[in-house]
């Protein structure tokens, strides 16, 4: 249930996925971004289509934590600012800047501390208004879908009030949707479950099914010139085929939708068990907060049911899994969850 930390999102080794990347293999590989790759506009296209964001721009690289860089980037290069907010419990990447805004100092080194980097409160629009007005700021950064800091889900409006302050205050809006993105939420990008529009949008994870890449939606009217953003890897025929694959499977599939029922199916059935605990999230990216550290659930499940689950912290599991779950394999879940979570609850009293 855990989907190799969101990345798989069509199911491990789809027919579709594996002929795609293995015939693409028989023709090319690699070339740099010093010819024209057509799958890159036929990527485009289809992701434009599937997602409805079709005047956005699309650089291609190789992982969230790039994605996040070159979005950072660009947001300092257009604006000419230097500074970014971005939330607790937040998670942007490993990389220089993406870390330097990311909520968690253990991973943070001596080079990559910034006083560019601004952590407010997830939620709170006043103290993002405060931040803004002080000047300088390139950019605000938040997850479509807080993921490893536990599946906090944005409170309604506060998407739509940040696209508000960035427009009045000239910062570029950034949405990671490295892991909420690609269909898991039950919409493309979770934030399409409000009306804003970002200026920029992160993607990986889900975006290869395991394949590495990353990409970076950019609204239309931001006039990125040529050469602002590059990779060697980024765009690579590979990773296009990949990535194309993917979007043919979910909409053919329509894994969006039956992330969006399967979704609402678990957290609905666990919420009927009225146990001692919290369910939140969107379609397949659920989050199980306890009372309790979790390690004996977690442990269970692996070992008497095989089923794994994702963690956050100590008392949150985390359920990714691919968007291609059947109704069947969620009631295994939910049987052996029930039967574990009135156990391990059992043995605490
Ligand atoms: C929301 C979010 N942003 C960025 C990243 C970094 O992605 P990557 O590990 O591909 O660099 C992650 C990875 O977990 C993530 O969850």
């Amino acid at each position: 249930m855990y989907g190799g930390h969101a990345v798989i999102s069509i199911g491990h080794s789809h027919p579709n996925y594996v002929d795609k990347i293995s015939n693409q293999l028989t023709q090319i590989g690699f070339y740099s971004n010093s010819i024209r790759n057509p799958l890159q506009q036929e990527l485009a296209d289809k992701l434009g289509a599937l997602s409805g964001c079709n005047d956005y721009q699309l650089f291609l690289c190789n992982s969230g934590a790039e994605a996040n860089e070159n979005a950072l980037k660009l947001a300092s290069f257009i604006t000419g600012k230097k500074k970014i907010i971005s939330y607790k419990k937040g998670f942007h990447g490993r990389t220089s800047a993406a870390v330097s805004i990311t909520d968690n100092p253990k991973i943070i080194a001596p080079v990559n501390e910034s006083d560019n980097a601004i952590i407010l409160p997830f939620n709170d629009i006043r103290a993002t208004e405060e931040a803004l007005k002080n000047g300088n700021v390139a950019a605000v950064i938040v997850e479509g879908i807080q993921g490893i800091g536990g599946i906090h889900v944005p409170d309604a409006g506060f998407l739509v009030e940040l696209k508000k302050l960035t427009e009045k205050y000239v910062a570029a809006l950034i949405l990671d949707e490295i892991q909420s993105g690609y269909g898991r939420s039950g919409k493309f990008f979770a934030f399409q479950h409000t009306p804003v529009n970002p200026d920029i949008i992160t993607m990986a994870k889900g975006m290869g099914n395991g394949f590495p890449v990353g990409g970076v939606l950019i609204q239309k009217e931001i006039g990125a010139w040529h050469g602002m953003l590059g990779t060697t890897f980024g765009g690579n025929h590979l990773a296009c085929a990949a990535s194309i694959a993917v979007l043919d499977v979910m909409k053919n599939e329509k894994l969006i939708e039956n992330a969006s029922k399967i979704g609402n199916y678990i957290m609905q059935e666990l919420a009927a068990m009225d146990g001692d605990f919290e369910v939140r999230g969107l379609g397949l990216m659920i989050g199980i907060e306890f009372t309790f550290p979790i390690k004996e659930i977690r442990n269970r499940l692996l070992f008497d049911y095989g089923i794994f689950t994702g963690v956050s912290g100590q008392n949150i599991i985390r359920l990714l899994p691919p968007l291609s779950l059947t109704v069947q394999e969620a009631n295994e879940f939910l049987a052996a969850f029930s039967e574990v979570y009135v156990d391990v609850a059992q043995s605490l009293d």
